[in-house]
C-alpha cells in the first residue's frame, strides 16, 4: 500500500465531490480553515474509540442520530438543545431498560455535505446543479444559488463550532445531570403515549436514585450521574474541508480527524480504491461504513481489512442500510463473513435510508413501522450469526415536525405539508424517535433479564 497523508486522497478517483469553479478560492479557503482551532480532541476520539470497543463486545449500545442534514436556516440554541435533549431521553430509557451503557453519538456540529443521485436536477424544463448541502451550495433553486462557493465551508465551521460549544456546554454543565430525568420532557411530548411512558420511567429513576442516596451513593461519589460523554459525527464526504481539519496529534505522533469524533463513508463513496476510503484510512478516528444491498461480502472485508489492518476494536462501525423486507436477503452473508474473518466490528443499523418512499402528496416520507420492521430484522439476524446488534443510527429531531408517517400519533400522508422543514431526508419528530427508543428498550430487555439470571 502507498504512503499515506492527509492529501493522498486526492491522487484516487473521489465521487460526490462538488466543482468549485474557482480553485484559487477554494485554496484560500483550505488555508484559512487549516490554521483554525480543531474542533475536537484526539484524547476525545480515543474515549470514543474506548467506548465503542465495549459495544463490539456487547456490552454498551451505541445510540446515534440527528439531522439528515444541518443547515445554516435552522441552527438555534433551541434547535440544538431539543436535539440534544431528545437523545438524552431515548438514551435513558435505553440504559435503563438495557441494563448497559448508551454511547450517545450526534449526527450533528458537521453534518452539512450530502451526496446526491443526480449532479444536476431539473424544474420545469430548467437544469441546474443539486443541492449538496449548506456548506456547499444553496437549496434555492437559482442559478447563483446552485453555484459551489467555498466560503460557505467557513460557515459552516463556525456553525459547528457554535453548536459543540453548547452541546459540551449542555453535556457537563449540570443539564444532563441525571437528576433532571424529568425535565427533558419537551411540552409538546407531555401528553403523547410515548411522553406518558417517560413520564413512568422518570419516576422510575428518580425513585431509584432516592434510594441510592439514602444507601449513600451521593453525587459526589458518583459524579458519572451528573453529566454524559456526547460525541458528534458525521459523513467524511467533503475531503477538502476534513483534510484542512486533519491534525497531527502531539501526544501519540498520529493523525485525526478534527471535524468530528467519528466520521462515516457513505454507502455512494465507498469504493475501497477511490478517495473517500484512502482519506480515512490514515485517520484514526471511529470510523463509519454505511453497507447497502449491493455491498458484496468480499469487498465489505477488503474495506475492513483497509481501515482497520491490526483489528483494533471500536474502530468500525458497520451500519446496515438494507430496507424493511431487504434484510434477510442481504445481511446476513455479511455478518457471517465478518463474524468468520474475525474482525471486531460494532454492528449497528440505520432504518432510515433504506425505507425512503414518496408519499401520494408527493412528499419523500419514511414510515415509522417500516423503520421499525427493519430494526427488528436486524437484530434477529446479526444474533442469528452470532453477532451482537450493537447500535442505531436515526435520521431526527427534537422539533414537531411532520416528514415521517405513522407511530402512535397517526401522523398521515395528508398531515406532511404542515411542519415539513427538513433540507434533504425526512426525519423522525421527537415522539416518534422517543417511541422508537420505546420499541428498542423492549427488544432489549429480555436479553438483559436473560444476563442477570445468568449472573
Ligand atoms: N453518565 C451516565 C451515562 O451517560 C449516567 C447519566 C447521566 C445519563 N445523565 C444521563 C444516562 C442522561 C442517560 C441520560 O450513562
Ligand atoms: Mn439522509
Amino acid at each position: 500500500m502507498t504512503a499515506w497523508s492527509p492529501s493522498s486522497w486526492r491522487d484516487r478517483p473521489g465521487k460526490q465531490l462538488p466543482n468549485y469553479p474557482d480553485a484559487g478560492a477554494l485554496e484560500a479557503v483550505e488555508a484559512e480553515l487549516a490554521g483554525r482551532p480543531p474542533l475536537v480532541f484526539a484524547g476525545e476520539a480515543r474515549r470514543l474509540k474506548r467506548q465503542l470497543a465495549n459495544v463490539a463486545a456487547g456490552q454498551a449500545f451505541l445510540l446515534q442520530g440527528g439531522d439528515c442534514a444541518e443547515s445554516f436556516k435552522e441552527f438555534s440554541a433551541a434547535n440544538v438543545r431539543d436535539t440534544f435533549r431528545v437523545l438524552l431521553q431515548m438514551a435513558v430509557v435505553m440504559t435503563f431498560a438495557a441494563a448497559k451503557p448508551v454511547v450517545k453519538v450526534g449526527r450533528i456540529a458537521g453534518q452539512f455535505a450530502k451526496p446526491r443521485s443526480s449532479d444536476t436536477e431539473t424544474q420545469d424544463g430548467v437544469e441546474l446543479p443539486s443541492y449538496r448541502g449548506d456548506s456547499i451550495n444553496d437549496m434555492a433553486f437559482t442559478p447563483e444559488g446552485r453555484v459551489p462557493d467555498p466560503q460557505r465551508l467557513i460557515r459552516a465551521y463556525d456553525q459547528s463550532a457554535a453548536t459543540l460549544n453548547l452541546l459540551r456546554a449542555l453535556a457537563s454543565g449540570g443539564y444532563a445531570d441525571l437528576h433532571n430525568v424529568h425535565q427533558w420532557t419537551l411540552e409538546f411530548l407531555s401528553d403523547s403515549p410515548a411522553g406518558e411512558r417517560y413520564q413512568e420511567y422518570a419516576d422510575r429513576i428518580s425513585e431509584a436514585l432516592a434510594f441510592m442516596r439514602a444507601c449513600g451513593v451521593t453525587p459526589d461519589g458518583a459524579p458519572s450521574l451528573e453529566g454524559v460523554d456526547f460525541f458528534t459525527s458525521h459523513e467524511a464526504l467533503h475531503l477538502p474541508f476534513e483534510e484542512a481539519l486533519t491534525r497531527m496529534d502531539s501526544s501519540s505522533g498520529r493523525w485525526y480527524a478534527t471535524s468530528a469524533h467519528l466520521v462515516w463513508i457513505g454507502d455512494r463513496t465507498r469504493q475501497p480504491d477511490h478517495a473517500h476510503v484512502e482519506y480515512c484510512r490514515g485517520i484514526e478516528n471511529p470510523i463509519g461504513i454505511k453497507c447497502g444491498p449491493t455491498l458484496p461480502e468480499d469487498e465489505l472485508l477488503q474495506l475492513i481489512d483497509t481501515l482497520n489492518p491490526q483489528n483494533e476494536a471500536g474502530r468500525i462501525v458497520l451500519y446496515a442500510r438494507m430496507g424493511a423486507g431487504k434484510v434477510e436477503a442481504h445481511l446476513p452473508k455479511l455478518v457471517r463473513a465478518v463474524v468468520k474473518s474475525g474482525h471486531q466490528v460494532v454492528w449497528a443499523c440505520d432504518p432510515m435510508h433504506g425505507n425512503t418512499i414518496k408519499a401520494s402528496t408527493g412528499y419523500k416520507t419514511r414510515a415509522f413501522d417500516s423503520i421499525l420492521s427493519e430494526l427488528r430484522s436486524f437484530m434477529d439476524v446479526v444474533r442469528a450469526e452470532g453477532a451482537e446488534p450493537g447500535g442505531v443510527h436515526f435520521e431526527m429531531t427534537g422539533q414537531n415536525v411532520t416528514e415521517c408517517v405513522g407511530g402512535s400519533g397517526g401522523l398521515a400522508e395528508a398531515d406532511l405539508s404542515s411542519r415539513y422543514h427538513t433540507h434533504c431526508d425526512p426525519r423522525m419528530n421527537a415522539d416518534q424517535a422517543l417511541e422508537m427508543a420505546f420499541q428498542i428498550a423492549d427488544a432489549l430487555k429480555p436479553v438483559a433479564a436473560e444476563r442477570r439470571a445468568a449472573e
